[in-house]
């Protein structure tokens, strides 16, 4: 495709400039996630079972005006469990203090943390699967009975203090449940999984975006989006201001269905929501692996992405989708994978030939 204006790498006009469906976070993504971000549960839409959970958690535990049971959060990256820690906070009418797994490297550091928190405070950690064991039994007592034991001094002289904590809620947030190790897990008193959005929900969420963006948007260019954001809403927002500037450059500004898909192949996304990085996927276990189960390590290694990448972002689309499974052998793509790409299945080609 020749492009009218001048492109360079970094203009958002070029498709090959960003990955639209990366876990990255580039400094444009920041700030429309700041922006956009829902900061009441009236504006966080979709996820009714969750929204419905939490809301009866939430009036009961300040009807006793006592801290929230800690709350678990897990799902794929941008379904968001950020904004729903930030949600709970708000309701709560308390103070969020946000950290991360990685961030906290010693008990020191924990401990510095839990000991600022005000009574009924939310504590966010984010990727908490990532914390390292040491900090994680600093933790137990401090969930289970809101105290720190904290060791003072070396070998024989060693003396524990126990520290009254006030009480707090955790809130923690993992992309994979399955990396918690289970002392941790059970010190939650509930756990929620977000799962992806239907489109009517993300053409919601797009038309909420739309709306605080200025953006012009028809419905069905809303619904047009929507349908291609591979049920994420981080995903619908960045595409919505791709779309935007392409309708500009392009066109009058305004998103219309025909517009909005004529943007998003440009930027090839494809009509289901895959992007180059999925067709790569599928491709490469079709053609240079013959359809044979693939391990994940291979695979990554095949199409050039970090292991984590292709786990937590490609592969749960890839699965819901019902383009890929995984079999004790490893990854392979489904017979809907190959009608997607307009392959035929070895089976196919022995049933009816090549073409
Ligand atoms: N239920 C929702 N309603 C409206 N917008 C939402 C909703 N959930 C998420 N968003 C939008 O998507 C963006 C990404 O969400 P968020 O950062 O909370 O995801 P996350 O699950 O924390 O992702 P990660 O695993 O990468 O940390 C938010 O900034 C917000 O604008
Ligand atoms: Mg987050």
């Amino acid at each position: 495709m020749s492009t009218v204006w001048e492109s360079d790498d970094t203009t958002p006009m070029n498709p090959e400039a960003e990955r639209l469906v990366s876990a990255e976070f580039t400094e444009d993504d920041l700030e429309i996630d700041r922006s956009l971000r829902p900061k009441r549960l009236v504006d966080y839409l979709g996820q009714t079972r969750v929204k419905e959970n939490l809301s009866v958690l939430i009036d009961a535990t300040k009807a006793r005006d006592e801290a929230l049971d800690h709350i678990l959060l897990s799902g794929p990256p941008g379904l968001g469990k950020t904004t729903l820690a930030t949600v709970i906070a708000n309701e709560l009418g308390v103070t969020l203090k946000t950290t991360s797994g990685p961030a906290i490297e010693r008990p020191g550091d924990l401990a510095a943390i839990l000991t600022n928190l005000q009574e009924n405070d939310v504590l966010f950690i984010d990727e908490i699967h990532r914390l390292n064991r040491v900090v994680e039994e600093v933790l137990y007592p401090a969930m289970e009975d809101f105290s720190l034991d904290i060791v003072i001094g070396k070998g024989p002289a060693a003396r524990s203090l126990r520290l009254e904590l006030p009480r707090f809620t955790l809130v923690g947030a993992t992309t994979r449940t399955g990396l918690l190790t289970g002392p941790l897990r059970d010190r939650f008193g509930m756990a929620f999984r977000l799962d992806y959005y239907n489109a009517t929900e993300l053409q919601e969420i797009v038309e909420r975006s739309a709306g605080i963006l200025d953006v012009p948007i028809e419905h069905e260019g809303a619904a047009e989006i929507a349908r291609r954001s591979r049920g994420t809403p981080r995903l619908a927002n960045r595409l919505l201001k791709r779309v935007r500037d392409y309708a500009q450059v392009r066109h009058d500004g305004q998103i219309s269905e025909d517009i909005a898909a004529e943007a998003l192949a440009f930027f090839q996304v494809d009509h289901v929501g895959l992007d180059k990085m999925d067709v790569a996927i599928l491709e490469t276990l079709i053609h240079t692996f013959s359809g044979r189960p693939v391990g994940l390590n291979t695979l990554a290694a095949a199409v050039g992405e970090e292991t984590d990448t292709l786990e937590d972002v490609y592969e749960p689309f890839l699965l819901q989708l019902g383009f890929l499974t995984r079999t004790p052998k490893g990854r392979q793509a489904t017979p809907r994978a190959y009608q997607h790409l307009g392959l035929k299945t070895a089976e196919q080609i022995a049933q009816d030939g090549l073409f």
